[in-house]
């Protein structure tokens, strides 16, 4: 693997998926394999999950991690051809450059601005890292995009599945944020490429975009959606079309244990309980929340695993 900014990277996922769970077994194995390379990880943003896993799995394959977090930094300019005479302190341009002598792997957090569509689609900090960097770049969650939660939602559901082909629904849940959309994104791109019956339900308005959903169905109603589930994915985000945009915040959308029947619930965390789902789902044993969390170490290992094979 050259590079993990998008699903895409992925380069044969069953086996991918199968590699990550051996590498939970056995997570060691590889101890010599990032011996003497580093990851750099750099944060625009918060983090709890991905900060942690990844340098677990960093660490569990014999690397050494420096974390950035870039509000200590210099202000990064992105722009070709400003005047500097502002704000930003440092180019994008020597940043990279700079950062890849330390590193041999540099990962990113970087999140949308909600703000302006075609910046925030352009991926303007992953896409100018990634263009000025001479080492491999791994996605901690972009402005549309969010890879290696989505593997680990692919492993989650790979390890519960009690069928050939899982239902799995993914629920837009109210939120008193404006959130992001790539988790959503990246989840559908991943589940599409697996053997489930993956099903959409949100109110109107929140439609994500076509160049993601494709074919995937959606219904508007959340509890003929739900129906038969074995699993429901859950997550707010804000409006696509009109950017950004808060259009509603009604709870009759948030996942309660009668709407959940038999279906095991899922979340990529952090969650805002009874906002987004009642106490009831995520304290039963139907909440796999937890698992996902872990399988975050095994998902960041198989990909910087991928990555060092192919330094
Ligand atoms: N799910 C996830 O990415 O969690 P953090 O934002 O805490 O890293």
């Amino acid at each position: 693997m050259k590079n993990y900014t998008k699903i895409k990277d992925i380069i044969n996922l069953p086996e991918t998926i199968k590699d990550a769970i051996l590498l939970k077994m056995n997570p060691f194995e590889f101890q010599d394999l990032g011996k003497h390379k580093t990851l750099v990880m750099l944060f625009f943003n918060s983090s709890l999950r991905t900060r942690l896993s990844t340098e677990k799995a960093a660490k569990n394959l014999g690397m050494e991690v420096m974390i950035l977090n870039i509000n200590d930094a210099w202000n990064l300019e992105f722009e070709d051809g400003t005047i500097m005479n502002m704000d930003k302190s440092e180019h994008i341009k020597e940043a990279a450059q700079v950062i890849s002598q330390y590193a041999d792997i540099i990962a990113v957090r970087a999140f949308p601005t909600l703000q302006d569509k075609a910046k925030d689609e352009s991926e303007y900090i992953l896409n100018n890292l990634k263009k000025h960097a001479t080492v491999p770049i791994v996605n901690m969650e972009s402005a549309t995009a969010h890879p290696l939660q989505a593997l680990a939602d692919a492993i989650t559901i790979t390890e519960l599945t009690e069928k050939a082909k899982p239902k799995v629904v993914l629920s837009w849940a109210p939120h008193p944020k404006a959130l992001p959309q790539a988790v959503a994104n990246s989840f559908i791109e991943m589940i599409q490429n697996m053997d489930v019956d993956l099903t959409i339900t949100h109110p109107e308005g929140y439609e994500l975009s076509e160049a993601i959903t494709k074919n995937t169905p959606i219904n508007y109603n959340q509890e003929e959606a739900l129906k038969d589930a074995d699993f429901v994915y859950t997550k707010n985000w804000s409006s696509y079309n009109n950017y950004g945009k808060v259009l509603s915040q009604d709870n009759s959308w948030m996942v309660t244990k009668a709407k959940l029947g038999h279906a095991k619930f899922m979340h990529c965390l952090p969650v805002r309980r009874n906002v987004v789902v009642e106490d009831t789902v995520l304290d039963s044993d139907q909440s796999v929340v937890i698992q996902q969390a872990n399988n975050r170490t095994y998902a960041a290992q198989i990909v910087l695993k991928q990555i060092l094979e192919d330094l």
